[in-house]
């Protein structure tokens, strides 16, 4: 399957980014042009423009100066580069904070930020809906015609939470139209508990300061109701652009680590993903890891729309905000880049072009670097890259051919982040799911990530680790999966509680019981350094952190604990229903056994790598639109790798950081 170009005018791979030419006003008969130059010598056919020209642009309250915009825009399009046009919402002039203090984002303690850096703006606020609806009316009002208008960039990595006053009376209104009445709300929040009960909707109070953590329910409203907030705001910014610009794609910046924002209900308003990645890439063998860690968040960021999505930004060298801000070894650039592309990114955007002369990115990575020209090794690399993207037009639009789904949840994740009881601040919801990400990374086995409400129609086999929290209809979803021939995989703390964090009576796992054919009586933590095993298929695997007491019923014992008073009790099960089967891990286990136990089950389910052996830190990816097929072979480390031929195939040699890209005409 192939998708329409994210932007129909420019059927390329997008190759830009961030560009803040505003910065550079006064030296633009200059520097302009030389940007414009240095652009086309790189390869770059997109630039990103206005994201924190706020006060450039309307220098005082209702006047406009876009003329330098005008210019700039028509420089582009005569030099044949489209425009990314941000919204400048992310930061505003000082005069409206003057004016109207109740922009201004009010902290979990009641005190109002003052004015300055960015991000900093209260989300209900009227004044600043309206003012930046009305900015962003006039942007696309100017520029619905101008040939450079090619994607909206809705203002800079939504994130925060505001605690106003005006805050707290719309998170009641929303409490309101949810749960109607107090009584309603009071059940959820299980407000007996601490005397917790309300008697007055202005009774309620956003949670997160001292005196008032918050009950879980209260919490988990809370978050619910900061997301529903982004996607209001969202909505309030794109309301003049969609008007105006019906067939410009909106979108806004992801950070991919980010968990304060439900982003697989916010990707429902946007027309296409788009994130900004930063890996902290070392010089030594440890890159594996982190590009794992990398293509994790690609899929997680894909699996958001299903569809490619918009590498927005990425470093083409050192990261000022990392602790170290190290250099990208020789060929990491491209590395980072193609492999943005093998999960699934139609685009590799930057940020930045040109080094800011002062303030506070002032050594971020660039394009252009302060001394101004291509001779650097880092404008060498990106220029090479763009030569490389030029001849991958046939990649666009290009699906991600998957049989595997692992499901992560938001709303799971804040319920475990919430949790007292089990391990608390170990509970490790993202850090197990990289662990089970981790083996079909290194066999090369694509899979989506999805969010729980997601449909499962499409795979074959769908895990599902730490399902804490089920979201209305998500056990039916996976009982009729399994029941309709499906390989389904819980772990160790599934179905615990509804999405009002109740624990669900009659025992866990839950809604899922009759699905794992199984009851899960008691849930022991172990001490750091403590372990117990896993008795499966002849061997024995380390079990640690969490381990599930569990009773059969009908399902079938694999395998069993080694010791402690619950030795030969059932540590790993499988339940055969309908036309197919739901495993349950009830231990949180080491590698050793992911990796045995996934190569039995992607055996059993027809799931193939495409090759039989990888070397380690060395994966592969592909896209295809199901004739044509790109495999993309990755090499993460800094030595020579090998993967070993096959039958009809002769092996692939890496060199370090190494990507080759095979294209082929076969069925998959
Ligand atoms: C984020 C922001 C950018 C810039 C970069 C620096 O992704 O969106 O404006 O600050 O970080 O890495
Ligand atoms: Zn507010």
């Amino acid at each position: 399957m192939r998708y329409p170009p994210i932007v129909k005018k420019v059927p390329h791979i997008l190759h830009g980014g961030d560009y803040n030419p505003d910065q550079w006003i006064k030296w633009k008969d200059t520097i302009w042009k030389e940007d414009m130059r240095l652009a086309k010598l790189a390869g770059i056919n997109t630039l990103t423009l206005g994201m924190f020209s706020w006060t450039a642009l309307e220098p005082e309250e209702g006047q406009y100066s876009f003329e330098w915009l005008d210019e700039l825009m028509d420089m582009m399009a005569e030099n044949g580069i489209a425009a990314v046009m941000g919204t400048p919402s992310g930061a505003r002039p000082a005069w409206m904070s003057r004016k109207y203090p109740e922009v201004l984002r009010v902290n979990e303690f009641r005190l109002r930020n003052v004015h300055g850096e960015r991000h900093n703006h209260c989300l209900t606020s009227p004044v600043y809906r309206e003012k930046t609806r009305a900015i962003n009316e006039q942007m696309a009002r100017r520029y619905k015609d101008h040939p450079a208008l090619a994607v909206w960039h809705v203002s800079n990595e939504y994130s925060g939470e505001c605690h106003c006053p005006l805050c707290q009376a719309k998170f009641r209104e929303y409490l309101k139209n949810k749960y109607k009445t107090l009584d309603a709300l009071n059940e959820a929040w299980w407000a007996a508990f601490w005397s917790a009960t309300i008697t007055d909707w202005d009774q309620i109070e956003s949670p997160g300061s001292p005196g008032n953590g918050g009950h879980n329910g209260l919490k988990l409203d809370w978050r619910r109701f900061t997301t529903e907030q982004f996607v209001d705001f969202y909505l309030n910014e794109t309301a003049p652009l969609k008007e105006i610009t019906p067939d410009i794609p909106c979108t806004t910046n992801l950070m991919a680590a980010y968990t304060g924002i439900d982003y697989a209900r916010f990707a429902e308003v946007f027309d296409v993903a788009a994130w900004d990645s930063y890996p902290q890439w070392t010089s030594a063998e440890g890159n594996g890891e982190i590009g794992l860690r990398t293509s994790y968040y690609h899929d997680l960021m894909r699996g958001l729309k299903r569809k490619p999505f918009m590498l927005i930004e990425s470093c083409p060298s050192a990261t000022n905000w990392r602790p170290v801000a190290k250099l990208h070894r020789p060929g990491l650039h491209k590395l980072q880049s193609l492999q943005a592309l093998a999960h699934g990114a139609d685009t590799v955007q930057y940020f930045q072009f040109r080094k800011s002369r002062g303030g506070p990115e002032q050594h971020h990575g660039a394009v252009v670097d302060h001394q101004g020209t291509e001779n650097t090794r880092v404008f060498r690399e990106v220029a090479d890259l763009g030569e490389c993207l030029k001849g991958l037009d046939d990649l666009v639009g290009m699906d991600t051919p998957v049989e595997t789904a692992l499901i992560h949840d938001y709303q799971v994740r804040w319920a475990l982040e919430d949790v007292k009881g089990l391990l608390q601040e170990k509970t490790g919801y993202g850090e197990t799911l990289v662990n089970h990400y981790r083996v079909f990374w290194k066999r090369g086995i694509p899979l989506d990530i999805i969010d729980s409400r997601q449909s499962l129609e499409k795979y074959r086999l769908v895990i599902a680790p730490m399902l804490y929290l089920l979201r209305e209809g998500t056990a039916e979803r996976i009982d009729e999966f399994v029941r309709n021939g499906g390989i389904f995989v819980a772990t160790y703390a599934a179905g615990y509680v509804n999405e009002s964090a109740l624990a669900f009576p009659g025992g866990f796992p839950g809604p899922l019981k009759e699905t794992l054919g199984i009851w899960c009586e008691e849930i022991d933590a172990l001490y750091p350094g403590e372990t117990n095993s896993i008795k499966w298929d002849g061997r024995t695997y380390r079990a640690f952190d969490l381990c599930e007491l569990v009773h059969g019923e009908g399902a079938e014992v694999l395998g069993v604990y080694g010791s402690d008073f619950y030795a030969g009790t059932p540590a790993l099960t499988v339940h055969h229903r309908g036309k197919g089967r739901a495993y349950f891990i009830a231990a949180r286990t080491g590698e050793d056994f992911l990796d045995d136990f996934y190569r039995r089950l992607t055996g059993e389910a027809g799931i193939r790598p495409l090759f039989e052996e990888l070397p380690e830190g060395v994966t592969t990816h592909v896209r295809s639109d199901g004739k044509k097929n790109f495999v993309f072979v990755m090499n993460f480390t800094n030595g020579k790798k090998l993967v070993p031929a096959e039958s009809g195939r002769p092996g692939i040699a890496l060199e370090p950081f190494e990507v080759k890209i095979l294209r082929s005409e076969t069925n998959l």
